[in-house]
């Protein structure tokens, strides 16, 4: 197994898409707030130039598709590790034709592809927190057991485990991954649950960094060569108890990424992005 987290946080690609203009109007949110577009299309234009100039990855960027108003949230249409690209059954049923273009993509990248045939199955990428060693998946208002079943199936090296999610959209709506074995979570009483379960259903004993607030506890971490572990999380304009947090981790390079226009569509940021470490070469 320590062969198997050695690669933990490996990166060579991302895939991202474009916000189209229907995002303000119609992408799908649990509160009714407004969004500005353009603020919008300039927090996530910032997001994908630290993707691809701060930190060297080839970004994949797919356009924006108006009939799709939540496409920029890709990591909800795929879930990829190693080589094996699991293409999801997105719970909300206006965000299905976005497992489309991400197949495309995912495809031209030389990926396996499994695709979920199971019309009883739900699956946002979203719920799924990837350890390193294990998966968790979240069993929310998006994605049932059926899903994280075929998710066991696709990851046969991995196991898998489920973890009622009781608030927030998304299991990870309030924890990431810091680091490896390193898991950083929210304060909130059903964050702090959630926690306690994966805990019990691990063999491992987990690190954690509990941060005062459940949505900066979405985070990404990378580790790259000459740049050595990564972290991308909230800014001290959105939550600053929580960056305090963040800036006690000595070995980790901090890029405060914003994301303030996004969350307003329960968006956070793992979710606009698809993070591929591609060893096969193309043909
Ligand atoms: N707006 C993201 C979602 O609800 O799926």
């Amino acid at each position: 197994m320590a062969g198997l987290m050695a690669g933990f946080g490996h990166y060579t690609h991302a895939i991202v898409r474009g916000i189209p203009a229907s995002l303000a109007k119609e992408a799908l949110r649990t509160n009714q707030a407004e969004v500005d577009l353009d603020k919008a299309r300039t927090e996530h234009d910032a997001y994908v130039q630290v993707l691809r100039t701060r930190l060297g990855l080839e970004v994949v960027e797919l356009p924006a598709d108006e009939s799709l108003p939540d496409c920029v949230f890709v990591e909800d249409a795929a879930v990829v590790c190693g080589d094996t690209a699991l293409i999801t059954r997105p719970g909300a049923e206006s965000r299905r034709r976005e497992t489309e273009a991400m197949k495309e993509a995912l495809t031209d990248l030389n990926m396996n592809i499994v695709e979920i045939a199971d019309e009883n199955a739900t699956l946002d990428g979203g719920d799924v927190l990837f350890t390193g060693r294990e998966f968790f998946v979240g069993l929310s208002k998006r994605t049932n057991q059926r899903g994280a079943e075929i998710l066991a199936d696709a990851f046969k090296d991995y196991a898998v485990s489920t973890v009622p999610v009781l608030e927030g959209l998304h299991l990870k709506s309030f924890c990431s991954m810091g680091g490896p074995g390193l898991i950083v979570i929210g304060s909130s009483d059903p964050a702090q649950k959630a926690l306690k379960i994966m805990q019990q259903m691990s063999d491992h004993r987990y690190d954690k960094l509990t941060v005062p607030d459940d949505l900066a506890a979405n985070c990404i971490y990378m580790n790259l060569p000459d740049k050595g572990h990564v972290l991308l999380h909230c800014t001290t304009d959105e939550f600053p108890e929580s960056v305090k947090v963040f800036e006690k981790l000595k070995d980790h390079m901090l890029i405060p990424v914003s994301n303030l226009e996004k969350v307003k569509l329960d968006g956070a940021l793992t979710c606009c992005s698809v993070l591929i470490n591609k060893k096969k070469p193309d043909n």
